[in-house]
């Protein structure tokens, strides 16, 4: 559902205000954000680079679990579950406030994505989106990835208007290593952190 235009309106200015008070409490520059400041010394790779044309929204910390089944001869991924933060100086610390959530939909939506971003905070935006690119930037975290949004919806200040998002400075999150012992259906979920990065058209 598309807000109503005051609504939209609402939702612009209490977004402007709450990222004006984060960055208050998070950096003494005014010119820099706690978007640009979470990727601030993030070199991404090539591969998983945006295509031209589109700009910054929004990043966010994630801390949270990726979930993997047994299937008779591999780990799968089926789910990630995590909770969203606007600065990883703030994630952990007893007054980090969660401001969105990250997980699979039950099923593919139509346009082939499952992994979804919800933010809740200061207004509801959902993106859904599917892999395009992953690369292996540290053996020992799941790798970076370029992702495509297959649907919005909700505040186009916030996740509602995304087009590409990336998976950067991951840090854990890979399956169990050896499958020995393991019967079908067995499940196992391994902690991770990492950052999102979400980009909208640039016009
Ligand atoms: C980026 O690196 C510089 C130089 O090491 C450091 O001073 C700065 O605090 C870093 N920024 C962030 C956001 O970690
Ligand atoms: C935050 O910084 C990014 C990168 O410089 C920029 O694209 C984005 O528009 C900024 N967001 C706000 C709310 O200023
Ligand atoms: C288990 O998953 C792996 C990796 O996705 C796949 O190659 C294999 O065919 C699957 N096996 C079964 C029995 O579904
Ligand atoms: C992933 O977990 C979330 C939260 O528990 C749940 O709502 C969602 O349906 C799950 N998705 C899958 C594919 O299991």
């Amino acid at each position: 559902m598309v807000p109503s235009q005051k609504l939209r309106l609402l939702c612009a200015s209490v977004a402007v205000y709450c990222l004006v008070s984060l960055m208050a409490v998070t950096t003494t520059s005014a010119s820099t954000n706690c978007s640009s400041l979470l990727l601030e010394n993030v070199s991404i790779p090539a591969a998983i680079q945006v295509p031209a044309g589109q700009k910054l929204q929004v990043a966010y910390y994630a801390v949270g679990l990726q979930h993997y089944s047994f299937n008779g001869s591999a780990w799968v991924l089926y789910n990630a579950t995590a909770d969203l933060y606007y600065t990883e100086k703030r994630a952990g610390s007893k007054r980090a406030p969660v401001v969105g959530q990250h997980f699979f939909l039950p099923h593919p939506d139509a346009g082939g994505g499952q992994p979804s971003w919800e933010t809740f905070i200061p207004c509801t935006s959902l993106v859904t989106a599917k892999s395009l690119q992953a690369v292996t930037v540290d053996p020992d975290s799941i790798t970076w990835n370029l992702f495509e949004a297959t649907s919005e919806s909700g505040s186009p200040e916030l996740l509602g208007a995304v087009t590409y998002l990336q998976r950067v400075e991951s840090k854990g999150g890979l399956p169990p290593s050896s499958t020995e012992g393991a019967q079908v259906g067995d499940l196992h979920a391994t902690p991770y952190s990492i950052i999102y990065a979400f980009y909208v058209k640039d016009d």
